[in-house]
């Protein structure tokens, strides 16, 4: 069984939710009839440019925007229509990071805190249990046992991703959505958090939905990449041979942005340190 199946999603957002999104045909739907599958430890990257609608149909994975039409199955239960404790079961399994670090976690609280919240929200652990598990998920993203009692301004963008992640990633959860998760950080900091999740997916079977702009981002992480253009999924590839055949306006547009000079670039190896094949010095991918 999938871990996640959206089927014919369709959403408009209304004049309710803020800015009025009509047409002369009605409302205007940002996700189009939408299907797509995340079968367990694999990545899918969701591709597109500013405004393609892929944060509403991350959001609507999430279980935070329910689409107006269509189906959205977390291990084959209905994330919208399912009881009130089902659904509680079915948050547990889907965990989020965002592009804005900062705002994403409370800066009054320790990594610490932040960090169990979903064990807190979860699980029922002895204090050194979830001590325990603290430290694991810190040794995770690399960083230091010494962060626990750190506060969110002690931190940098890069680091205070990784408090994210090692809070996406401490309940084992079936997927997490990365939404820009390293758009806003400079290129060594990107690096650093893609072999993160490498690791992650590697070690812990771990599945993403990796939502980005970013190509070279994607082609480091990703098993699969799907571009979203206007709402609509217009291609989805198991290789970059097979998406750079594609005759998709929105696929050639996405590739010629993100790598007509370099096409070799994205290639990663397996170990923590990313370089290009082209002998681009280690840690840069731009
Ligand atoms: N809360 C909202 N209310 C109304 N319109 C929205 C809202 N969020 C996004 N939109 C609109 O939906 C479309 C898709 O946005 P979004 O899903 O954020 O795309 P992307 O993440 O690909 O940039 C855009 O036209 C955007 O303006
Ligand atoms: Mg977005």
């Amino acid at each position: 069984m999938a871990l996640l199946e959206l089927s014919r999603v369709t959403h408009a957002y209304d004049s309710a939710h803020g800015f009025l999104q009509k047409s002369k045909q009605g409302t205007q739907a940002v996700v189009k009839d939408v299907s797509m599958t995340l079968e367990a430890g694999k990545c899918i990257g969701l591709l597109g440019g500013s405004g393609a609608g892929k944060s509403t149909l991350g959001k609507i994975m999430l279980g935070l925007q329910r689409p107006q039409s269509g189906t959205v199955l977390i291990h084959g239960k209905d994330m919208y229509t399912s009881d009130k404790r089902t659904k509680k079961q079915l948050r547990k399994h889907i965990q989020a990071v965002f592009q804005d670090c900062y705002s994403s976690v409370n800066s009054k609280m320790t990594a610490a805190q932040i960090i169990s919240e979903p064990l807190d929200n979860f699980e029922r652990l002895t204090s050194r249990e979830k001590t325990y598990r603290i430290g694991e998920a810190l040794d995770m993203v690399g960083l230091p046992a010494s962060a626990i009692n750190k506060l969110p301004k002690e931190f940098s963008g890069g680091q205070l991703q990784r408090i994210n992640i090692a809070r996406a990633m401490i309940s084992n959860p079936s997927f997490i959505v990365l939404d820009e998760a390293v758009s806003s950080l400079d290129v060594a900091n990107q690096v650093h958090i893609i072999s993160v999740l490498r690791d992650l997916k590697e070690q812990r079977d771990m599945s993403y939905i990796f939502i980005t702009h970013n190509l070279k981002a994607a082609f480091a992480l990703c098993d699969q990449w799907t571009v979203m253009d206007h709402g609509k999924l217009c291609g989805s590839f198991s290789t970059k041979a097979e998406m750079m055949k594609s005759e998709e306006i929105a696929v050639k547009q996405l590739l010629d942005a993100s790598l007509s000079t370099r096409p070799e670039l994205g290639t990663i190896r397996k170990d923590r340190h990313f370089y290009a094949e082209s002998g681009q010095r280690e840690g840069a991918w731009a």
